[in-house]
């Protein structure tokens, strides 16, 4: 059932005064550090993805993805780079878990590559080779005691689904199903977190609105909408067959990896522009949050701004679909815990977006500023402003009841030619850090586990090898692709040592020297 109204009013105010709170902090304040730790057995990770990694893009049967075909056929990507080789880790894999042990990281965060399994992204064309390759990763990290943290979906569609249109066609919930369901069934004795889905708002906003990704389907005003609609049954059936089949006798737990910046009010005195942050937060984050984490349909500020708008366009009904009954409580609570990726923040303010043509960035009403007080990366509109974390954070706590917070990805673009000395990125690490320690400690958010993005250097999307999010650097001219720590490794691996930022007390010893 949907909240009444007063609820949601009263929920609503909850938000305006936790956004006051922050915003009459000090820029002194809001920058201060704070010393602590994490609770005890606090998940400590880092993170990768097939297509950025593997290499071996036709390597023992493997399927193309819509990666391979994308990267190979375009030339928009610098230096026309791909990942067919990429890290090579299909062929080294043994120098991967060799970093992460030396990490002491407690998890892994990786995906598995759906075409290297089923090459024609269905059962019946089944690899046993990626199978091979998945359970060497899985037992090489239950042997180190590191838990495998398990992406069944990180953007590399096999390229045969493509052909039946993809996400757009509603047949992929059940084709997804048969796929997860058959991973459950492989690798759920030693898998107990599953993430079923990477971004799904980077899918439907960038593979089919603006179609800079793959697939490039161009479709801004109606593909992101059903893109979506059909990504969030797929996530939900998915958790029910893990929920109906696995659970019981594999004890794990499933969730869904979304992206979120957070949205900060260009002006927290003007309520409009309050307003339009939070309609930010919606139209990122609740877009898929708030069915699964909350009623299993929509947020109202989607509802209204898409319906009003396609009725002003003159159509018949919303650019937005509708959920029924029955779709609403199958998505409700899909969830076991709250996975997000987060990277920056945005300075948001209201404005009339033009109505022509339909597009889900016209649908919002709000424009994105950089905010002004913070370094810049090597991805311009990435900049580091720690301390949106731990108001993104509270916003989560807040708007969906308290849940165990995953922080699944977090980190920074360096460089490429960055070797070893990534001083920014240790910087980025203790503010971000540190800020996520201070929503634990002092806000009292149940955050449980941070995931530093990456483990190394690797093929970054659109930029290529242009940039790296690596702790470690990967030589992509050497053969070998030998990999070498930077000095954020180090650092990361002192603050696992220490489960955050202890204060160290130095106890001053001046006791009598001895006389002999
Ligand atoms: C989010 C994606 O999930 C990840 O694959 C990528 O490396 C980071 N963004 C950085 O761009």
């Amino acid at each position: 059932m949907d909240q009444c109204l007063h609820c949601r009013g009263l929920q609503r105010l909850c938000r305006f005064l936790l956004l006051q709170k922050f915003s009459s902090q000090s820029n002194f304040d809001r920058k201060m550090y704070h010393y602590g730790t994490f609770p005890e057995g606090f998940s400590w990770g880092i993170s990768s993805s097939a297509y950025q990694i593997e290499g071996g893009w036709n390597a023992d049967g493997k399927g193309p993805s819509i990666w391979d075909t994308f990267t190979q056929t375009t030339n928009t990507i610098p230096d026309n780079a791909n990942g067919n080789v990429a890290c090579d880790s299909y062929n080294r894999l043994n120098e991967d878990l060799y970093m992460l042990r030396a990490l002491r990281v407690k998890s892994y965060r990786f995906s598995l590559s759906w075409s290297r399994i089923f090459p024609d992204g269905t059962r019946k064309s089944l690899n046993q080779k990626g199978v091979d390759y998945y359970n060497r990763l899985i037992d090489g990290l239950i042997a180190h005691n590191i838990e495998p943290m398990v992406t069944l979906y990180h953007w590399d569609l096999p390229e045969a689904l493509q052909k039946v249109n993809g996400w757009e066609s509603a047949e992929m919930i059940d084709i997804f199903n048969d796929y997860c369901d058959f991973c459950f069934a492989t690798f759920g004795d030693r898998v107990k977190f599953w993430i079923t889905i990477n971004q799904p708002q980077t899918i439907a906003w960038s593979g089919y609105g603006l179609g800079n990704m793959p697939p490039n389907v161009k479709d801004p005003g109606y593909g992101p909408y059903i893109v979506a609609h059909n990504l969030i049954k797929a996530h939900a059936k998915a958790y029910h067959t893990y929920d109906d089949k696995y659970r019981q006798s594999q004890g794990g737990l499933i969730s869904i990896a979304l992206n979120a910046d957070w949205a900060e009010p260009k002006d927290v005195s003007v309520r409009r522009e309050v307003v339009a942050a939070d309609r930010a937060m919606q139209f990122q984050l609740g877009w898929f949050a708030h069915p699964i984490f909350k009623n299993g349909d929509y947020p109202d500020a989607l509802k209204w701004q898409v319906g009003n708008k396609s009725e002003i366009q003159g159509l018949p009904q919303s650019r937005l679909p509708s959920f029924t009954e029955e779709e609403k409580n199958f998505i409700k609570g899909t969830a076991d815990v709250f996975c997000v990726n987060h990277y920056t923040t945005k300075i948001v303010s209201h404005v009339t977006a033009r109505l022509s043509p339909a597009s889900y960035e016209y649908d919002w009403d709000f424009k994105e500023e950089e905010e002004n007080d913070s370094p810049t990366t090597a991805i311009p509109n990435q900049k580091v402003v720690a301390w949106g974390l731990r108001r993104l954070l509270n916003w989560i706590k807040e708007e969906y009841g308290d849940p165990e917070i995953y922080i699944t990805e977090n980190g920074v673009a360096t460089e490429a030619q960055t070797t070893w000395d990534d001083s920014a990125r240790v910087f980025f690490y203790k503010a971000y850090i540190d800020e996520a320690l201070k929503a634990y400690k002092v806000d009292g958010v149940t955050v449980k586990g941070y995931t530093a993005t990456s483990l190394m250097d690797s093929f970054e999307w659109l930029n290529g090898y242009n940039v790296g999010f690596g702790l470690h650097h990967v030589d992509f001219s050497n053969p070998n692709r030998s990999r070498t720590p930077k000095y954020s490794a180090h650092f990361y691996y002192n603050i696992i040592k220490d489960n955050g930022f202890p204060l160290r007390v130095e106890i001053c010893s001046h006791s009598s020297p001895n006389l002999q």
